[in-house]
């Protein structure tokens, strides 16, 4: 009689916690907030979707919000997390610097923050931040050009123009300090030579990381440097959405196969991965969004937990208020002779996806 009892209780507590996320060290029926950025360049889509599934799949309940790149709409969102009772919040800034006055209310009701994949600046709210090595994008990103031009041996010179990311979102810096460390002493050099002379990261910013603002800037170069037959070799992109951009100005000048300058990416956003399958752009840098959804789970649980949240960066990321613990996951270059291993055969994307 006992062991029936016994086997009924078990069954019982087996049947709780499959209801409850399997017995995981989660704790069940709290909210986790995650505010993104916007809906228009996929891999927000795709971190937000890979968010969702991990968070819900350790037992915790989901707001997720995305804020078309509108700063007051985010910034409504976010108060809606902090009032409907949200225990932690995840957020990928659409402005690092203006979510001060949301950020503090949270503190005073003392829901931890962890900033995903951009920093959020001047704000004592944050507790953690994940994120790609924002640095190693760039250098990886120079270091391509580099190794395609053969700057070590090539004599050049080689003509190139720069592009980076919006100047409120502190990655832009990291990713064209890291790229210009690399470029800078073959600029300094004569081998690479930026026609127009636009170097400065003020100069080179693309508010937004807007395809359209990159697109007519692209024209504006073309038309203003490059109408006499002066060769573009390089152009240096930080991300795919000013890629495509730059792409579809180069298209319509009639830029085609040889003739293509070498174009950087990131994110391998798949109308770039289907750029560097034409030709019509190099390389992308592949963040795997799923590795960055489950680190953040797991801070998320060891913050709900009391336990040690996982960071491997203590140094780097200052937000105006002290260093930000982080956790930073590695960046890994694709192209043409790589993109089947790192995004087919690892599930990322389908075959059809790509056609
Ligand atoms: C992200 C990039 C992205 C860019 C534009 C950056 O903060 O790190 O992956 O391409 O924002 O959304």
């Amino acid at each position: 009689m006992k062991k029936r009892l016994l086997s009924v209780l078990i069954c019982l507590v087996v049947v709780a916690s499959m209801f409850t996320g399997c017995g995981s060290s989660s704790d069940s029926g709290k909210k986790i907030g995650v505010a993104m950025p916007t809906k228009d360049l996929q891999r927000w889509n795709q971190d937000g979707s890979n968010m969702k599934t991990s968070l819900e799949a350790a037992g915790y309940t989901v707001d997720l919000q995305y804020a078309n790149n509108d700063i007051a709409t985010q910034v409504s969102q976010i108060e809606n997390m902090i009032t409907s009772g949200c225990d932690v919040l995840v957020i990928a800034s659409i402005d690092g610097g203006s979510l001060g006055t949301v950020l503090a209310d949270a503190k005073d009701k003392n829901i931890p923050v962890i900033a995903y994949d951009r920093l959020i600046m001047a704000t004592d709210a944050v507790s953690y931040y994940a994120t790609f090595d924002n640095y190693m994008v760039g250098t990886i990103q120079g270091q391509y050009i580099v190794n395609q031009l053969d700057l070590e041996n090539a004599a050049g010179p080689f003509n190139i123009e720069l592009f980076t990311g919006s100047p409120d979102d502190n990655n832009a810096r990291f990713f064209f300090g890291g790229a210009m460390d690399i470029l800078t002493p073959y600029i300094d050099s004569g081998k690479l030579v930026v026609v127009s002379g636009q170097k400065s990261f003020e100069e080179v910013a693309t508010l937004n990381w807007s395809t359209e603002e990159a697109q007519k800037r692209m024209e504006n170069l073309l038309t203003a440097y490059y109408a006499d037959g002066t060769k573009l070799d390089v152009v240096y992109s930080s991300n795919d959405s000013c890629a495509i951009g730059i792409t579809n100005a180069l298209v319509n000048a009639s830029y085609s196969g040889d003739n293509f300058p070498i174009l950087t990416g990131q994110d391998c956003d798949i109308t770039s991965v289907k750029n560097i399958l034409a030709g019509t752009q190099s390389m992308s840098i592949f963040k795997d969004t799923r590795t960055l959804a489950a680190k953040v789970v797991e801070m998320v649980t060891a913050i709900l937990s009391d336990t040690t949240v996982p960071v491997n960066d203590t140094t780097t990321y200052d937000n105006g208020t002290g260093i930000i613990p982080t956790y930073l996951c590695e960046p890994v270059f694709a192209d043409a002779s790589n993109y089947k291993e790192l995004l087919l055969d690892s599930g990322y994307y389908t075959e059809d996806q790509l056609k």
